[in-house]
Protein backbone atom coordinates (compact mmCIF):
# COMPACT_ATOMS: atom_id res chain seq x y z
CA UNK A 1 0.00 0.00 0.00
CA UNK A 2 0.97 3.48 -0.55
CA UNK A 3 2.87 5.43 2.24
CA UNK A 4 0.65 8.24 3.85
CA UNK A 5 2.47 11.48 3.23
CA UNK A 6 2.18 14.18 6.00
CA UNK A 7 2.39 17.61 5.52
CA UNK A 8 3.39 18.97 9.25
CA UNK A 9 2.87 22.59 10.13
CA UNK A 10 4.20 23.32 13.42
CA UNK A 11 7.97 22.20 14.87
CA UNK A 12 7.59 23.60 18.20
CA UNK A 13 6.96 21.73 21.67
CA UNK A 14 4.52 19.38 19.55
CA UNK A 15 5.65 19.50 16.28
CA UNK A 16 8.90 18.51 17.46
CA UNK A 17 7.37 15.87 19.59
CA UNK A 18 5.30 14.85 16.28
CA UNK A 19 8.94 14.48 14.25
CA UNK A 20 10.43 12.04 17.22
CA UNK A 21 7.05 10.32 17.32
CA UNK A 22 7.07 10.02 13.37
CA UNK A 23 10.42 8.49 13.87
CA UNK A 24 9.08 4.83 15.35
CA UNK A 25 8.84 3.83 11.80
CA UNK A 26 7.86 0.26 12.20
CA UNK A 27 5.73 0.65 14.83
CA UNK A 28 3.65 3.06 13.02
CA UNK A 29 3.85 0.84 9.68
CA UNK A 30 2.04 -2.22 11.87
CA UNK A 31 -0.41 -0.17 13.73
CA UNK A 32 -1.52 2.33 10.55
CA UNK A 33 -0.96 -0.55 8.06
CA UNK A 34 1.46 1.59 5.69
CA UNK A 35 4.30 3.58 5.64
CA UNK A 36 3.82 7.20 7.92
CA UNK A 37 6.21 9.40 6.02
CA UNK A 38 6.90 12.91 6.79
CA UNK A 39 6.78 14.44 3.35
CA UNK A 40 7.00 18.08 4.20
CA UNK A 41 7.11 20.68 7.05
CA UNK A 42 6.98 24.66 7.65
CA UNK A 43 7.50 26.79 10.23
CA UNK A 44 7.92 30.78 11.20
CA UNK A 45 11.55 30.64 11.04
CA UNK A 46 13.42 28.22 8.58
CA UNK A 47 16.97 28.72 10.42
CA UNK A 48 15.70 28.66 14.13
CA UNK A 49 18.42 25.68 15.61
CA UNK A 50 16.42 22.62 16.55
CA UNK A 51 17.13 19.53 17.61
CA UNK A 52 15.40 17.52 15.24
CA UNK A 53 15.61 14.62 12.06
CA UNK A 54 12.86 15.95 9.57
CA UNK A 55 14.97 13.50 7.37
CA UNK A 56 14.36 14.06 3.35
CA UNK A 57 11.03 15.85 4.13
CA UNK A 58 11.21 19.28 1.81
CA UNK A 59 10.70 22.58 3.52
CA UNK A 60 7.67 24.78 2.49
CA UNK A 61 7.72 28.52 3.53
CA UNK A 62 3.95 28.87 3.41
CA UNK A 63 1.53 27.03 5.79
CA UNK A 64 -1.58 27.27 3.36
CA UNK A 65 0.33 26.17 0.03
CA UNK A 66 1.59 23.35 2.40
CA UNK A 67 -2.10 22.17 3.06
CA UNK A 68 -2.98 22.13 -0.74
CA UNK A 69 0.28 20.16 -1.80
CA UNK A 70 -0.35 17.65 -4.22
CA UNK A 71 2.74 15.79 -2.53
CA UNK A 72 0.93 15.36 1.20
CA UNK A 73 -2.06 13.59 1.88
CA UNK A 74 -2.89 14.19 5.08
CA UNK A 75 -1.71 17.92 6.77
CA UNK A 76 -1.33 18.25 10.35
CA UNK A 77 -1.77 22.04 11.89
CA UNK A 78 0.29 22.74 14.97
CA UNK A 79 0.61 25.92 14.58
CA UNK A 80 -2.06 27.60 17.16
CA UNK A 81 -4.40 30.53 17.51
CA UNK A 82 -8.49 30.46 16.76
CA UNK A 83 -8.17 33.09 13.45
CA UNK A 84 -4.98 33.91 10.81
CA UNK A 85 -2.87 31.05 9.48
CA UNK A 86 -3.79 27.79 10.79
CA UNK A 87 -7.41 28.35 10.09
CA UNK A 88 -6.77 29.37 6.72
CA UNK A 89 -4.44 26.74 6.22
CA UNK A 90 -6.84 24.17 7.95
CA UNK A 91 -10.22 25.18 5.40
CA UNK A 92 -7.58 25.35 2.45
CA UNK A 93 -6.66 21.57 2.96
CA UNK A 94 -9.86 20.50 4.20
CA UNK A 95 -11.38 22.17 0.91
CA UNK A 96 -8.79 20.46 -1.31
CA UNK A 97 -10.36 16.68 0.04
CA UNK A 98 -7.12 16.25 2.13
CA UNK A 99 -7.53 15.03 5.69
CA UNK A 100 -6.42 17.26 8.97
CA UNK A 101 -5.10 16.28 12.27
CA UNK A 102 -5.10 19.75 14.88
CA UNK A 103 -4.44 19.96 18.20
CA UNK A 104 -6.39 23.48 17.96
CA UNK A 105 -8.72 23.88 20.80
CA UNK A 106 -8.88 27.61 19.73
CA UNK A 107 -9.44 26.97 16.46
CA UNK A 108 -12.20 24.59 16.70
CA UNK A 109 -13.93 26.35 20.04
CA UNK A 110 -14.38 28.90 17.82
CA UNK A 111 -14.75 27.73 13.85
CA UNK A 112 -15.71 23.93 15.16
CA UNK A 113 -19.21 23.45 13.22
CA UNK A 114 -18.09 25.15 10.67
CA UNK A 115 -14.63 23.05 10.09
CA UNK A 116 -16.81 19.73 10.63
CA UNK A 117 -19.24 21.10 7.87
CA UNK A 118 -16.23 21.58 5.31
CA UNK A 119 -14.72 18.55 6.44
CA UNK A 120 -17.45 16.33 6.16
CA UNK A 121 -18.67 17.93 2.53
CA UNK A 122 -15.19 17.49 0.95
CA UNK A 123 -15.58 13.66 2.48
CA UNK A 124 -12.25 14.07 4.66
CA UNK A 125 -11.66 13.35 8.52
CA UNK A 126 -11.32 16.37 11.04
CA UNK A 127 -9.20 14.74 13.86
CA UNK A 128 -8.35 16.59 17.15
CA UNK A 129 -7.25 14.63 19.86
CA UNK A 130 -4.50 16.27 20.83
CA UNK A 131 -6.82 19.38 21.33
CA UNK A 132 -8.10 18.11 24.29
CA UNK A 133 -6.44 16.66 27.58
CA UNK A 134 -2.77 16.17 25.79
CA UNK A 135 -2.26 12.15 25.62
CA UNK A 136 -5.88 11.23 27.15
CA UNK A 137 -8.14 9.78 24.36
CA UNK A 138 -11.18 11.45 25.69
CA UNK A 139 -12.20 11.75 21.97
CA UNK A 140 -12.63 8.73 20.59
CA UNK A 141 -13.54 7.68 24.29
CA UNK A 142 -16.62 9.95 24.26
CA UNK A 143 -17.08 9.32 20.20
CA UNK A 144 -16.43 5.60 20.01
CA UNK A 145 -15.76 3.72 23.17
CA UNK A 146 -19.37 5.72 25.07
CA UNK A 147 -21.40 5.68 22.13
CA UNK A 148 -24.06 3.99 23.25
CA UNK A 149 -24.61 6.61 25.97
CA UNK A 150 -26.25 9.52 26.39
CA UNK A 151 -24.47 11.71 28.66
CA UNK A 152 -25.73 13.79 31.50
CA UNK A 153 -22.92 15.34 32.75
CA UNK A 154 -18.68 15.50 32.30
CA UNK A 155 -16.66 17.35 34.26
CA UNK A 156 -12.44 17.16 34.96
CA UNK A 157 -9.17 18.77 35.17
CA UNK A 158 -8.38 20.05 31.36
CA UNK A 159 -5.48 22.23 32.16
CA UNK A 160 -1.74 20.67 32.76
CA UNK A 161 -0.29 24.37 33.39
CA UNK A 162 -3.06 25.42 36.08
CA UNK A 163 -2.79 21.93 37.68
CA UNK A 164 0.65 22.16 37.56
CA UNK A 165 0.92 25.62 39.26
CA UNK A 166 -1.50 24.30 42.09
CA UNK A 167 -0.25 21.52 42.90
CA UNK A 168 3.33 22.85 43.06
CA UNK A 169 1.69 26.02 45.26
CA UNK A 170 0.37 22.84 47.90
CA UNK A 171 3.88 21.35 47.71
CA UNK A 172 5.76 23.66 48.01
CA UNK A 173 4.46 27.20 48.98
CA UNK A 174 6.40 28.60 46.08
CA UNK A 175 5.52 31.47 44.19
CA UNK A 176 2.80 31.78 41.18
CA UNK A 177 4.73 33.71 38.82
CA UNK A 178 7.69 31.54 39.42
CA UNK A 179 5.97 28.07 39.03
CA UNK A 180 4.25 29.57 35.51
CA UNK A 181 7.40 30.25 34.04
CA UNK A 182 8.57 26.63 35.06
CA UNK A 183 5.50 25.44 33.12
CA UNK A 184 6.16 27.93 30.26
CA UNK A 185 9.91 26.53 30.33
CA UNK A 186 8.78 22.30 30.26
CA UNK A 187 6.21 23.59 27.08
CA UNK A 188 2.99 23.13 28.95
CA UNK A 189 1.47 26.76 28.69
CA UNK A 190 0.29 28.24 26.18
CA UNK A 191 1.69 31.34 24.12
CA UNK A 192 0.08 33.62 25.72
CA UNK A 193 0.04 31.90 29.25
CA UNK A 194 -2.72 34.45 30.34
CA UNK A 195 -5.45 31.70 28.29
CA UNK A 196 -4.07 28.87 30.89
CA UNK A 197 -4.52 30.62 33.76
CA UNK A 198 -7.79 32.69 33.38
CA UNK A 199 -9.52 29.76 32.31
CA UNK A 200 -9.92 30.51 28.81
CA UNK A 201 -7.66 27.43 27.56
CA UNK A 202 -9.60 25.11 29.61
CA UNK A 203 -13.04 26.88 28.32
CA UNK A 204 -12.21 25.94 25.00
CA UNK A 205 -11.63 22.38 25.76
CA UNK A 206 -15.15 22.37 27.28
CA UNK A 207 -16.22 23.36 24.52
CA UNK A 208 -14.91 21.22 22.25
CA UNK A 209 -15.93 18.57 24.49
CA UNK A 210 -19.52 19.74 24.93
CA UNK A 211 -20.39 19.31 21.30
CA UNK A 212 -18.52 15.42 21.12
CA UNK A 213 -20.60 14.35 24.44
CA UNK A 214 -23.88 16.13 23.68
CA UNK A 215 -23.70 15.93 19.81
CA UNK A 216 -24.47 20.04 19.93
CA UNK A 217 -23.07 22.68 18.07
CA UNK A 218 -19.76 24.06 19.80
CA UNK A 219 -21.09 26.86 22.35
CA UNK A 220 -18.06 28.41 23.45
CA UNK A 221 -19.48 32.13 24.30
CA UNK A 222 -21.89 30.09 26.35
CA UNK A 223 -19.30 28.81 28.86
CA UNK A 224 -18.76 30.58 32.38
CA UNK A 225 -14.94 31.33 32.82
CA UNK A 226 -13.30 32.20 35.75
CA UNK A 227 -9.20 31.07 36.50
CA UNK A 228 -7.07 30.29 38.89
CA UNK A 229 -4.86 34.27 38.55
CA UNK A 230 -6.66 35.05 42.37
CA UNK A 231 -5.71 31.73 43.87
CA UNK A 232 -3.28 32.58 46.96
CA UNK A 233 -1.27 30.02 48.73
CA UNK A 234 -3.18 30.54 52.01
CA UNK A 235 -6.51 29.69 50.43
CA UNK A 236 -4.74 25.96 49.06
CA UNK A 237 -3.16 25.57 52.63
CA UNK A 238 -7.55 26.41 54.71
CA UNK A 239 -8.62 23.97 51.39
CA UNK A 240 -6.25 21.34 52.64
CA UNK A 241 -6.55 21.84 56.50
CA UNK A 242 -10.51 21.46 55.39
CA UNK A 243 -9.66 17.98 53.17
CA UNK A 244 -9.94 19.56 49.82
CA UNK A 245 -7.60 20.12 46.96
CA UNK A 246 -8.11 23.29 44.92
CA UNK A 247 -9.07 22.54 41.26
CA UNK A 248 -9.60 24.45 37.99
CA UNK A 249 -12.44 22.51 36.66
CA UNK A 250 -14.39 22.51 33.26
CA UNK A 251 -18.09 21.26 34.01
CA UNK A 252 -20.57 20.28 31.32
CA UNK A 253 -24.15 19.39 32.17
CA UNK A 254 -26.89 18.28 30.76
CA UNK A 255 -30.11 20.27 32.94
CA UNK A 256 -33.98 20.87 31.92
CA UNK A 257 -33.67 24.41 31.12
CA UNK A 258 -30.55 23.41 28.46
CA UNK A 259 -26.48 22.68 28.67
CA UNK A 260 -25.04 24.49 31.47
CA UNK A 261 -21.24 24.73 30.87
CA UNK A 262 -18.58 26.25 33.24
CA UNK A 263 -14.86 26.90 34.10
CA UNK A 264 -13.62 27.89 37.62
CA UNK A 265 -11.87 26.43 40.38
CA UNK A 266 -13.35 24.22 42.78
CA UNK A 267 -13.10 22.42 46.09
CA UNK A 268 -12.76 19.07 45.93
CA UNK A 269 -12.57 16.49 48.33
CA UNK A 270 -9.69 14.69 48.79
CA UNK A 271 -10.58 11.48 48.48
CA UNK A 272 -12.64 12.62 44.74
CA UNK A 273 -10.65 10.30 42.49
CA UNK A 274 -9.78 13.36 40.53
CA UNK A 275 -7.97 14.84 43.09
CA UNK A 276 -5.23 12.48 42.70
CA UNK A 277 -4.80 13.96 39.28
CA UNK A 278 -1.39 16.48 40.49
CA UNK A 279 1.15 17.99 38.25
CA UNK A 280 0.25 18.16 34.40
CA UNK A 281 -2.28 15.58 34.71
CA UNK A 282 -5.53 16.10 33.57
CA UNK A 283 -8.85 13.50 34.77
CA UNK A 284 -12.25 13.65 33.27
CA UNK A 285 -15.17 11.77 34.31
CA UNK A 286 -18.20 11.37 31.87
CA UNK A 287 -21.24 10.16 33.00
CA UNK A 288 -23.28 8.34 30.42
CA UNK A 289 -26.75 6.81 30.97
CA UNK A 290 -25.88 3.24 30.43
CA UNK A 291 -21.82 2.92 31.82
CA UNK A 292 -22.29 5.22 34.76
CA UNK A 293 -19.39 7.01 35.76
CA UNK A 294 -15.87 6.23 33.93
CA UNK A 295 -12.75 8.40 34.66
CA UNK A 296 -10.22 9.16 32.19
CA UNK A 297 -6.56 10.34 33.17
CA UNK A 298 -3.19 11.20 31.90
CA UNK A 299 -0.54 13.59 31.63
CA UNK A 300 -2.71 16.96 29.49
CA UNK A 301 0.38 18.39 28.24
CA UNK A 302 3.71 18.39 26.58
CA UNK A 303 5.33 16.90 24.12
CA UNK A 304 5.14 13.57 23.97
CA UNK A 305 1.41 12.64 25.35
CA UNK A 306 0.02 15.55 22.69
CA UNK A 307 2.39 13.93 19.90
CA UNK A 308 0.80 10.39 21.06
CA UNK A 309 -2.76 11.68 20.61
CA UNK A 310 -1.67 13.30 17.11
CA UNK A 311 0.14 10.23 15.84
CA UNK A 312 -3.41 8.20 16.89
CA UNK A 313 -5.46 10.39 14.64
CA UNK A 314 -2.85 10.28 12.05
CA UNK A 315 -2.76 5.83 12.27
CA UNK A 316 -6.88 6.51 11.63
CA UNK A 317 -6.42 8.67 9.07
CA UNK A 318 -3.84 5.70 7.47
CA UNK A 319 -6.44 3.80 8.09
CA UNK A 320 -9.11 5.04 5.86
CA UNK A 321 -10.89 6.20 8.70
CA UNK A 322 -13.82 8.77 8.30
CA UNK A 323 -16.09 9.53 11.89
CA UNK A 324 -18.36 12.60 11.82
CA UNK A 325 -15.80 15.06 13.93
CA UNK A 326 -18.44 15.49 17.13
CA UNK A 327 -19.42 12.19 16.84
CA UNK A 328 -22.89 12.94 14.62
CA UNK A 329 -23.00 14.41 11.30
CA UNK A 330 -22.11 18.04 11.30
CA UNK A 331 -25.88 18.60 9.56
CA UNK A 332 -27.42 16.89 12.35
CA UNK A 333 -25.83 18.95 15.25
CA UNK A 334 -28.32 20.09 17.34
CA UNK A 335 -28.30 24.18 18.58
CA UNK A 336 -26.99 24.54 21.78
CA UNK A 337 -29.53 25.55 24.58
CA UNK A 338 -27.00 27.36 27.08
CA UNK A 339 -28.67 27.08 30.74
CA UNK A 340 -28.63 29.87 32.77
CA UNK A 341 -25.12 29.04 35.02
CA UNK A 342 -25.82 28.09 38.65
CA UNK A 343 -24.62 30.36 41.30
CA UNK A 344 -21.95 28.61 43.62
P1 LIG B 1 4.89 26.33 19.90
O1 LIG B 1 4.83 27.79 20.10
O2 LIG B 1 5.90 25.56 20.62
O3 LIG B 1 5.03 26.00 18.34
C1 LIG B 1 4.32 26.70 17.36
C2 LIG B 1 4.95 26.40 16.01
O4 LIG B 1 4.20 27.08 15.02
C3 LIG B 1 6.39 26.88 15.88
O5 LIG B 1 7.16 25.91 15.22
C4 LIG B 1 6.29 28.15 15.04
O6 LIG B 1 7.44 28.37 14.21
C5 LIG B 1 5.10 27.80 14.18
N1 LIG B 1 4.45 29.00 13.66
C6 LIG B 1 3.97 30.06 14.36
N2 LIG B 1 3.44 30.97 13.53
C7 LIG B 1 3.60 30.48 12.28
C8 LIG B 1 3.30 30.97 10.99
N3 LIG B 1 2.71 32.16 10.81
N4 LIG B 1 3.61 30.20 9.92
C9 LIG B 1 4.21 29.01 10.10
N5 LIG B 1 4.54 28.50 11.28
C10 LIG B 1 4.23 29.23 12.36
O7 LIG B 1 3.41 25.79 20.25
P2 LIG B 1 2.99 24.34 20.73
O8 LIG B 1 3.70 23.31 19.97
O9 LIG B 1 3.02 24.31 22.21
O10 LIG B 1 1.44 24.35 20.36
C11 LIG B 1 0.99 24.13 19.04
C12 LIG B 1 -0.51 23.87 19.07
O11 LIG B 1 -0.79 22.75 19.90
C13 LIG B 1 -1.34 25.02 19.66
O12 LIG B 1 -2.59 25.05 19.03
C14 LIG B 1 -1.51 24.59 21.13
O13 LIG B 1 -2.65 25.16 21.73
C15 LIG B 1 -1.70 23.10 20.95
N6 LIG B 1 -1.40 22.26 22.09
C16 LIG B 1 -0.24 22.41 22.80
C17 LIG B 1 0.06 21.56 23.83
C18 LIG B 1 1.30 21.68 24.62
O14 LIG B 1 1.45 20.91 25.61
N7 LIG B 1 2.23 22.56 24.28
C19 LIG B 1 -0.85 20.46 24.19
C20 LIG B 1 -2.04 20.38 23.38
C21 LIG B 1 -2.29 21.25 22.37
P3 LIG B 1 8.89 28.69 14.82
O15 LIG B 1 9.29 27.41 15.52
O16 LIG B 1 9.72 28.96 13.64
O17 LIG B 1 8.72 29.83 15.75
N1 LIG C 1 -1.61 24.87 27.72
C1 LIG C 1 -2.32 23.64 27.70
C2 LIG C 1 -2.35 23.06 29.08
C3 LIG C 1 -1.69 22.69 26.73
O1 LIG C 1 -1.55 23.48 29.92
O2 LIG C 1 -3.17 22.17 29.35
C4 LIG C 1 -2.45 21.41 26.55
O3 LIG C 1 -3.65 21.63 25.87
Amino acid sequence: MSPLRVGLAGLGVVGGGVVRALAERERLQGRAGRAVVLTAVTARDRNKARDLDLGNARWESDPVALAKAPDIDVFVELIGGSDGVAKDAVEAALAAKKPVVTANKALLAKHGAHLARLAESNGVQLAYEAAVAGGIPIVKGLREGLAANGVRELHGILNGTCNYILTAMRESGRDFADILAEAQALGYAEADPSFDIDGIDTAHKLAVLTAAAFGTEVGFDHVHVEGIRHIAAIDIEYAQELGFRIKLLGIARLTDHGIEQRVHPCMVPITAPIAAAEGVFNAVVVDGDFVDKVLFVGRGAGAGPTASAVVADLVDVARGRVTPTFGVPAEQLKKLTPASIARR
